[in-house]
């Protein structure tokens, strides 16, 4: 087996409930991802990362555990999940699991035996602590519920919740816990799977005695004490140890991560990761969260693009993506909704030629775009809960309306439009969450009848990548910088280069090739648009063109 296999793959996400329901019960399930397997390999992918499938109760869509060991009746048991594997695996697809051992859901086992009493077997899994003279033991808040301390009374104390309040932290200082997380990962790696995505890794050791955060932090209070802590890399070490028994490779998600942070996980002598998943070019549109909004600012985007093409190369590798399923639809930030077609292929363009390990979330490469539901009711997120009842209460109920509908996580998670039929044919019965009314239009049936389509588009860019080293391998330089327009690169391997040229705008716009490539024959490998004229670009055209010679540099591996 090559090493660092996962160099070359791209991967494509699912988030289950509202991929595609087998059996009718209106719920995304294994069987349905079964029968789309083939789908799935089409698309030119090697590898699918599954968001939690295990039994939890929901108060976070799977990312609240109740049992690591197995799989949430909604969606299949473990035969099921053998299946898939297996005949992913035959088709040469990859298969990463969610590991989320930040917090478990307050219906864990272990956790229910914890908050029966200060002195039982599971009473350190979890962070427990005495209240400060009648107050909560420090001033951290949740990010996703009010302050990060729930009173227990069996206890008389307060357990530590950094999530929802369903979801208390694991005390992963306990040896115990970390051998857990060990046999959990044992379990999967046992069955098959080819690694782990794992979720807020960078959360899971925090400052011994819990300090108190500054008191005039509006937000995520707490942050710079349980983010990147004192013991993390001996943990991840640990864990790491397990993946190395297996031919498996290990994603983490790192929240705030700066690129000197990445690095301290991906290389060197604490190496424990070989991908992280940075949030930097999420921002582009908003301030620290997508509820905190600001117009797109295509500047930003490009500078978050480039400052971790940089800083990686040579000594890391990135990950790419647009989506998953904790950000709102990228054609509805980033590009264009009354440019549906041509701003979605675009945007694939953009980010599938950087270097890096590139991810497609599910209802991404058929340009589903967000859901704006009449009443806060309406939406099942969390989080979307918090922030409607938290931020900007001075404003009007139809402002918060607007900033639920350009910043929530259900407008990810609208089950997958398949094509024009009821329920856009995801179901049969019916589906657990609304679906967009859009999907008479937007649906994968109709992106594979249309010649120049974003689905159609992804596939051409997911199969030209894996098979062009320059555009696995190249060096990356960015160009024209200050545009605010334009997204100018060029990758460089060996003898040949790749020039990637997208545009933001709604305009067309002059344009003849940047000085380097002057006079050089260039052929033009991908287009959004069936005729590309000479000297100008329409809105939001991209092109990417292939050269055989060098100019300037030469690429290193
Ligand atoms: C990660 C997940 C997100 C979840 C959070 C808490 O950020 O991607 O969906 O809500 O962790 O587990
Ligand atoms: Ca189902």
């Amino acid at each position: 087996m090559e090493k660092d296999w996962y160099k070359r793959m791209a991967f494509y996400q699912i988030w289950i409930r509202s991929f595609y329901d087998g059996n009718g019960d209106g719920i995304g399930d294994l069987y349905g991802v079964y029968e789309k397997l083939p789908y799935i390999k089409s698309l030119g992918v090697d590898g699918i990362w599954f968001s939690p499938l295990y039994p939890s109760p929901n108060a976070d869509y799977g990312y609240d555990i109740s049992d690591y060991k197995n799989i949430h009746p909604d969606y299949g048991d473990l035969e099921q999940f053998q299946k898939v594997l297996d005949k992913a695996h035959s088709l040469g697809l990859k298969v990463i699991m969610d590991l989320v051992v930040n917090h478990t859901s307050d219906e864990h086992p272990w956790f229910q035996e914890s908050r029966k009493s200060r002195d039982n077997p599971y009473s350190d899994y979890y962070i427990w602590r005495d209240g400060k003279n009648g107050k909560l033991p420090n001033n951290w808040d949740s990010l996703f519920e009010g302050k990060a301390w729930e009173y227990c009374p069996e206890r008389d104390q307060y357990y530590l919740h950094i999530f929802a309040k369903k979801q208390p932290d694991l005390n992963m200082d306990n040896p115990k816990v970390r051998e857990e997380v060990k046999s959990i990962m044992r379990f999967w790696l046992d069955r098959g799977v080819d690694g782990f995505r794992e979720d807020v890794i960078t959360f899971i050791s925090k400052a011994d005695n819990l300090p108190n955060g500054l008191p005039f932090i509006p937000a995520a209070n707490g942050l710079p004490f349980y983010k990147d802590g004192p013991h993390i890399h001996e943990y991840l070490a640990e864990f790491r140890k397990v993946c190395q028994e297996y031919d498996c490779f290990q994603l983490g998600e790192g929240p705030m991560t700066s690129t000197r942070s990445a690095l301290s996980y991906l290389t060197g002598k604490n190496k424990s990761l070989d991908l992280m998943f940075h949030f930097d070019h999420m921002f582009a549109d908003c301030i620290f969260t997508e509820y905190m909004q600001r117009p797109f600012h295509l500047r930003s985007l490009k500078h978050a693009f480039s400052k971790w093409q940089k800083a990686l190369n040579g000594k890391a590798w990135n990950t790419l993506y647009l989506e998953n399923h904790d950000h709102p639809r990228v054609i509805s930030r980033y590009g264009n909704e009354r440019y549906h077609r041509v701003s979605g292929s675009m945007l694939a363009v953009c980010y599938l030629f950087q270097q890096g390990t590139p991810f497609v979330y599910q209802g991404q490469e058929i340009g589903m775009t967000n859901i704006k539901l009449a009443s806060i009711d309406q939406y099942v997120d969390v989080s979307s809960h918090n922030n409607y009842h938290t931020f900007h209460l001075k404003d009007s109920v139809e402002k918060r309306m607007e900033r639920i509908h350009a910043s929530s996580r259900d407008s990810a998670r609208t089950p997958m439009q398949w094509d024009d039929s009821k329920n856009a044919g995801f179901t049969t019965g019916k589906p657990w969450f609304y679906i967009n009314p859009n999907y008479r239009r937007i649906n994968v049936a109709a992106e594979e009848e249309q010649p120049f389509s974003i689905l159609k588009l992804y596939r051409r860019c997911l199969h030209y990548r894996k098979n062009s080293e320059v555009a696995l391998w190249g060096d990356y330089k960015e160009y024209d910088k200050s545009s605010n327009q334009l997204y100018v690169y060029k990758r460089t391997y060996q003898q040949k280069s790749l020039l990637v040229v997208c545009s933001f705008s709604t305009h067309c716009l002059k344009w003849h090739t940047i000085k380097e490539f002057r006079g050089k024959k260039g052929k033009l490998v991908i287009c959004n648009y069936p005729n590309p004229v000479h000297g100008m670009l329409k809105p939001y055209e991209a092109r990417v063109y292939e050269y055989d010679s060098a100019c300037g540099e030469t690429g290193k591996r």
